[in-house]
């Protein structure tokens, strides 16, 4: 695996970790070899060296840990030096012949002249992957032209375009909820549903991020990609088999049958945010304006909340409500989904309570789906109470959990594609928000204030009470 963007912040916090993982757990081959590199000159001792402190976790052992290191050399590399990629593919290719992993952990603005490099020197061959992080691009030109720039070097099956929300257990125990189980595909439909809720919400602000940031905002960082690969996986037919093409081909029938939202709709269907000072957690915490990096007149939304529709025969007419924000109460991603009442209720209504089911499917902090029903409460009368039917993932089974990360760079070395995202996707996911960032942009309404330690914008709770709904949280 070559990495590039070794010394980079992903690399350190996420890559390297699940590596390290991936390489306790005895899930890489004993010849695999990290080579990372970066643009500082810098020895393999040194770096590892450094890796000492940012990367090793606590429960790596020191015999574990120094045979994950001697996997690991480092090169400098520079995109702008050929001949450091000389250098680079000589020691490649001087390697046993197998899969070589080329992760692009950089700046955007690099990977197309990292292509172009690997490609002179041969690592393009079919036996090279290459894996992309987002952003890909800040809009649907500048995706096309970077899609449309590794093309000329890389086939389709070459490219592994991540989203590390698809990386998560949950996310694929959903398929195999929705799936492998008689009970709820028949109920999954507008008939059954009356609404869907997806929400990522993130107790962080920017943190050092800010000049990355604010060039960004919430629907380019989040909606354009984990959100709305969330809904697909929400929403999607059944595939016909679990081969990679055969979702990604359900995937993209939901993104095209998105309903846009005109211009004229944006100001009613969707709430943008930026967060003020408040705390978290009993702690103080600035405003969006006072951290590092931001223009003190950014209007760069750190809330969104989209009211959004799928224009087919399975989910006409239901809304599926998209949030997702820094520094809100807690950290949690959650997909709801909401079912109707009965048809003919012939129980008393227990007060102040909802009587409809739920489903929740909890991705963080913990993993658990719960189910929300009725049964009769203890005593003579014949009335109702609430209560859940619950998974509890996370000790329901004692088999080892594999992180995001580390699960879709495992799918990489073994060449899966399947939860990777499809160029077209990305296409369609772009086509669906450009207009809604047009409409912000042309508006000049700034985004609306909210407490940081709040749930976003009144704003945001107004876009389903219209609705006659409610955010989960706030029920
Ligand atoms: C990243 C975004 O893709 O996802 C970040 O760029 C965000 O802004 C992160 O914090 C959230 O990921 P997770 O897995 O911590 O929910």
């Amino acid at each position: 695996m070559v990495l590039f963007g070794g010394t980079g912040d992903l690399a350190r916090r996420k890559l390297l970790p699940s590596l390290f993982d991936a390489h306790h757990a005895g899930l890489l081959h004993p010849s695999a070899r990290i080579l990372a590199t970066g643009s500082q000159p810098l020895g393999t001792g040194d770096y590892v060296a450094s890796l000492e402190q940012s990367v090793r976790p606590a429960h790596a052992l020191p015999e574990s840990w120094e045979k994950f290191c001697a996997r690991i050399c480092y090169v400098h590399a520079d995109a702008r030096v050929p001949a450091h990629f000389d250098a680079l593919a000589e020691k490649v290719l001087s390697r046993k012949p197998g899969a070589v992993v080329c992760y692009l952990a950089t700046a955007p603005h690099l990977f197309v002249p990292i292509c172009e490099q690997l490609a002179r020197t041969g690592l393009n061959r079919p036996t090279v992957r290459i894996v992309l992080e987002k952003p890909l691009g800040h809009d649907l030109e500048s995706n096309e032209a970077i899609n449309s720039a590794v093309a000329k070097f890389f086939g389709e099956d070459q490219i592994y375009r991540i989203d590390h929300y698809l990386g998560k257990e949950s996310v694929q125990n959903l398929m195999a909820i929705r799936f492998g189980n008689a009970l709820f595909e028949p109920l999954w439909r507008r008939e059954w549903v009356q609404d869907v809720q997806i929400t990522i919400a993130e107790e962080l602000g920017v943190e050092t991020r800010g000049d990355f940031y604010d060039g960004t905002g919430a629907l380019r960082d989040m909606v354009q990609n984990h959100l709305l690969q969330l809904l697909c996986m929400v929403a999607m037919e059944p595939p016909a088999s679990l081969s990679e093409d055969a979702i990604r081909d359900e995937k993209i029938k939901i993104l095209k049958a998105l309903k846009p939202i005109a211009p004229q709709d944006v100001a009613g269907n969707t709430v943008r945010g930026q967060y003020r000072s408040g705390a978290i957690g009993g702690k103080p915490v600035p405003g969006y304006l006072e951290e590092q990096g931001i223009a003190p007149d950014s209007h760069t939304e750190t809330f969104v909340a989209i009211k959004a529709e799928i224009a087919n025969w399975r989910w006409a007419g239901v809304p599926f409500y998209l949030r997702t924000g820094k520094r809100m109460p807690s950290r949690v991603a959650e997909i709801v989904i909401q079912f109707r009442e009965v048809p003919h209720p012939i129980f008393p209504r227990p007060l102040g309570l909802s009587t409809q089911n739920r489903l929740v499917i909890r991705l963080q902090p913990e993993e658990s789906i719960r189910l929300y029903c009725l049964v009769k409460q203890p005593g003579d009368t014949l009335a109702l109470t609430p209560t859940s039917l619950d998974l509890d993932l996370a000790t329901s089974s004692r088999a080892r959990r594999a992180g995001a990360y580390e699960r879709l760079l495992l799918d990489v070395i073994r060449g899966r594609l399947g939860l990777f995202v499809r160029r077209d996707e990305q296409v369609q996911a772009w086509r669906w928000v450009e207009p809604i960032l047009d409409t912000w942009r042309n508006s000049m309404v700034p985004a609306k204030p909210y407490t940081a330690g709040t749930w976003g914008p009144a704003a945001s709770s107004a876009l389903l009470s219209r609705d006659g709904a409610l955010w989960h949280e706030e029920v």
